[in-house]
């Protein structure tokens, strides 16, 4: 019985936590510059140094950011793919808005040009 009445008063209190953690956490991501959206959604396939030297990057055939390649294409070029994606390379329309979508590539430059 004591068990179940602490049950009943933890639950409550255990939810309302994760769901502060939660909203916190979108806060945060939104908050986040383009270097650590870059970190959190992209460098998982790209790599922290955008070489795409990772295993997904390696199985997808994904370009190095400063293959002459990537670096000829314009910003608006890149910033398409990024919003709208292309064949295995996610959209992000919906996860980051235009503002951060720019910075990012502005952010993929300046990886290509750290080489
Ligand atoms: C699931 C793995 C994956 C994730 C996550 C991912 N990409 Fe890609 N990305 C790819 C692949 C694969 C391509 C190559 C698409 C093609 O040309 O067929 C690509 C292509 C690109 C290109 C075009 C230049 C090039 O290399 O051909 C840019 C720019 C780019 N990604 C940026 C990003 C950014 C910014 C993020 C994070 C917001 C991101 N990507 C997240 C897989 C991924």
């Amino acid at each position: 019985m004591a068990k179940t009445r602490i049950g009943t008063v933890l639950r409550p209190a255990l939810l309302a936590t994760v769901l502060t953690a939660i909203v916190l956490w979108g806060t945060m991501a939104a908050a986040q510059d383009a270097a650590s959206n870059y970190k959190a959604k992209c460098a998982m396939c790209h790599g922290a140094d955008g070489k795409g030297d990772t295993p997904i990057g390696k199985k997808m055939g994904i370009h190095d950011f400063a293959s002459a390649e990537v670096q000829k294409a314009s910003d608006a070029d890149l910033i398409a793919i990024i919003t709208k994606g292309k064949n295995k390379m996610p959209a992000y329309e919906n996860k980051l808005s235009a503002a951060q979508i720019k910075e990012i590539v502005a952010f993929i430059r300046s990886l290509a040009k750290g080489k």
